[in-house]
Order: structure tokens, then C-alpha cells, then sequence
């Protein structure tokens, strides 16, 4: 007989799966796309092998981060599977070596622990100094809905993890965005962004200590990832280079390991609705490779295509100010 335990699991995940589906099945506002933005023949189902068919990458260089799990892991495969050489970040090498083990391709595997904002540092020199070029940075690693409040140097660890580490990895490695012909920045940011406070990013409690909620300080994270992007493209606007952010979809991945019954929901049926890994892996890759976007910048795209952005994540003054209060929390590990 099923224990009392047992059947509230199975109950909830039923409560669960049936949201998935009743999301799934409800009809979606149809998409705005912002004018001049070209629209491609890719959609939700393509794959990351569909949207760079046809691609030589060979010559170029990436740095993908969070490389050997879930969407990292495909999208470096895939990158090195086009011809690309692929600096591939873990929070150990041993990680990330083993999570590329017999995939075919050049993989430079490094240790990235985004929280430390030293070990930031130390990749970041590592990659200088491996690479003469970088094609495209794409920004993947990241940590969803911790259930309790964590702080890394007293501020809230989604925000750390998913913005600030990225901020100074991206900052310290512009240069060689630079030195490429035409190098990118690809944020992976998040849907959830629309659960970000109302104020979009609490500059009054960075900290979490005022309240925290697991799903509003994700969101947060994700609103910075895409502000992160808005302001940094309006600054490489006088170069070659773009930076771009992309929401991959829901995908059956590691991400909901602090949330055990999202997660148990997700592997019993997210099949019913969610996105394989490669085409939760294809917009990444897409904005990363794709010739047909070599001059768009501070786009945010999904599905493989451009969307309109809205509310907070359009607001050029949030941006500025974001930026502004993630420099001068990170001064010293950007110079
Ligand atoms: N899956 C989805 O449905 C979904 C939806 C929207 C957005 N996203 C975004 O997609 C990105 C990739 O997530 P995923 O779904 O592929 O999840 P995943 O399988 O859990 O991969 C996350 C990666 O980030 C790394 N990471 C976590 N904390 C880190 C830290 N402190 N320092 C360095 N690396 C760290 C993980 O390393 P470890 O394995 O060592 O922890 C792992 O490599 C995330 O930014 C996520 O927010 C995913």
C-alpha cells in the first residue's frame, strides 16, 4: 500500500504535470518580433545540429560556460562538431573533461566557479591566454530557485552565479571579443525573468536578508542577464562585435536539482512538453553562429527567432544602473 508520503508526491506531480500541459496546450499571444530583425526558417523543434548544418567553424574559437552538463554540454558538442575550437568551462577540468570524454572535436577544458570571483579571474587569464580570438562568449552556467537563502560576500547566490560572475568574466575577456572578425556575447537568460520583483532588480536588497523567494530572486537573475546584454550592446554598438540574449525554452536538464519535486515532475512527464537538449541547446548556438545575425545586437531571441522585449527588460535606465552597481561591486576583479 502506498504510503501517505508516497501518494502526496504522486498527487502533486500530477498537479504539476497537468500545469505543464494546460501551458502547453493553452494558445500563446502571438509572438512580436522587433522590426529589421531578420527572422529564420528555425523554430522551437530545431536542434543545435539543425541550425549550424552546413556551418565550417574551423578557425573559430568559443568559450561555452557550464560545459559539461545539460545545455552546455550540447551546445559545446555541437560547436566542435562544426569545426570550432571549444574552451569548455566545469567548476572542476576533471568535471568538464569527463563530461566531453569521447566527443568528437577540439575541447580545451578549464575550471570556472562563478561564485569566486578569483577563480573568475584565473579562468578568464587561462582563456586570454589559450586563445588569440574568441568568436563567441556564451554565458550558460547557471543555478535556478535555491528553496533557502544563500549569500556568497553577502549577496543573494542566483545573482552571483547566473549575473555578477558572468559580468566579470565577460568584462575581463572583451578584448578578445574584440580581436575577432566578428566576435558575440550570448546570454542564456530565462522566461522566468517575468517573475523578477516588481522594482525588476531590488538594488535595496541584493543581499536577499529584506525577503527572499526562490522563483522571484531566479527571476531577478535572469531580468539582469538580459539588462546585462541591453547595456552591453549599446557599448560594442561602435564595433564589430554584438551581444545578444536568448531564453532556451523548458528543458529536462540538471537545473531543477534544488527544487526535487519540479524536477521529479520533469523526468516522470516533462516529455509531454518540454524541448529535447538539442533544441534547447539550438538558440544558443544559433545566436552564437549563425551568419544571417552578424550585425544584430541587443536582440533577445527564442524559439531560434527575435522577440520584441517588454517592461523592465527594455528599460535602457535599469540597464545603466545595473551595470553601474555590478561594477562597482566587482572593481576589484576587473582590472
Ligand atoms: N533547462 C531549462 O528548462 C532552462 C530554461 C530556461 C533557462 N535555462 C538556463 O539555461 C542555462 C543552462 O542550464 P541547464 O538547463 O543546462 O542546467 P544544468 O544542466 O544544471 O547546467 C548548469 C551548468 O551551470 C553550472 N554551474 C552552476 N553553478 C555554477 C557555478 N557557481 N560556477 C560555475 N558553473 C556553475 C553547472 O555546473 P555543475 O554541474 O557543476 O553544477 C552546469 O554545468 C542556465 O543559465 C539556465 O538558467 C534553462
Amino acid at each position: 500500500m502506498p504510503s501517505r508520503r508516497t501518494l502526496l508526491i504522486g498527487g502533486a506531480a500530477v498537479a504539476l504535470a497537468a500545469g505543464g500541459a494546460a501551458l502547453a496546450l493553452r494558445p500563446r499571444a502571438p509572438v512580436q518580433r522587433p522590426p529589421g530583425v531578420p527572422v529564420g526558417p528555425f523554430g522551437a523543434k530545431s536542434t543545435a545540429a539543425d541550425v549550424t548544418a552546413g556551418l565550417d567553424l574551423s578557425g573559430h574559437h568559443y568559450l561555452v560556460t557550464g560545459a559539461n552538463s545539460g545545455l552546455g554540454l550540447e551546445t559545446a558538442r555541437v560547436l566542435a562538431l562544426r569545426g570550432a575550437a571549444v574552451i569548455a568551462t566545469g567548476r572542476s577540468v576533471d568535471k568538464v573533461a569527463e563530461a566531453l570524454r569521447g566527443l568528437p572535436g577540439r575541447f580545451l577544458p578549464v575550471a570556472l566557479e562563478l561564485t569566486d570571483f578569483d577563480a573568475v579571474r584565473r579562468c578568464a587569464d587561462e582563456v586570454a591566454a589559450a586563445a588569440p580570438r574568441l568568436d563567441g562568449l556564451v554565458c550558460n552556467a547557471g543555478i535556478m530557485e535555491l528553496p533557502r537563502l544563500e549569500q556568497v560576500r553577502g549577496l543573494e547566490k542566483q545573482f552571483v552565479t547566473n549575473h555578477l560572475g558572468h559580468f566579470v568574466l565577460v568584462n575581463r575577456l572583451l578584448g578578445r571579443v574584440l580581436a575577432a572578425p566578428q566576435g558575440r556575447v550570448v546570454v542564456v537568460s530565462s522566461n522566468s525573468w517575468r517573475r523578477a520583483p516588481p522594482a525588476g532588480i531590488e538594488f535595496d536588497n541584493l543581499s536577499g536578508a529584506r525577503g527572499y523567494d526562490p522563483a522571484q530572486a531566479y527571476g531577478q537573475s535572469k531580468l539582469a542577464n538580459g539588462l546585462f546584454v541591453r547595456e552591453l550592446a549599446r557599448r560594442l554598438a561602435p564595433t564589430a562585435a554584438t551581444a545578444n540574449v536568448v531564453r532556451p525554452g523548458v528543458v529536462l536538464t540538471n537545473l531543477g536539482r534544488h527544487q526535487p519535486l519540479k524536477e521529479f515532475t520533469g523526468r516522470l512527464v516533462g516529455w509531454t512538453f518540454m524541448k529535447s537538449i538539442p533544441a534547447g541547446a539550438a538558440t544558443q548556438v544559433y545566436v552564437a553562429t549563425h551568419p544571417s545575425l552578424a550585425r544584430v545586437s541587443g536582440q533577445f531571441f527564442a524559439d531560434c527567432n527575435p522577440e520584441l522585449m517588454t517592461g523592465p527588460m527594455a528599460d535602457d535606465g535599469l540597464a545603466a544602473r545595473l551595470w553601474s552597481v555590478s561594477t562597482e561591486i566587482t572593481a576589484p576583479w576587473l582590472t
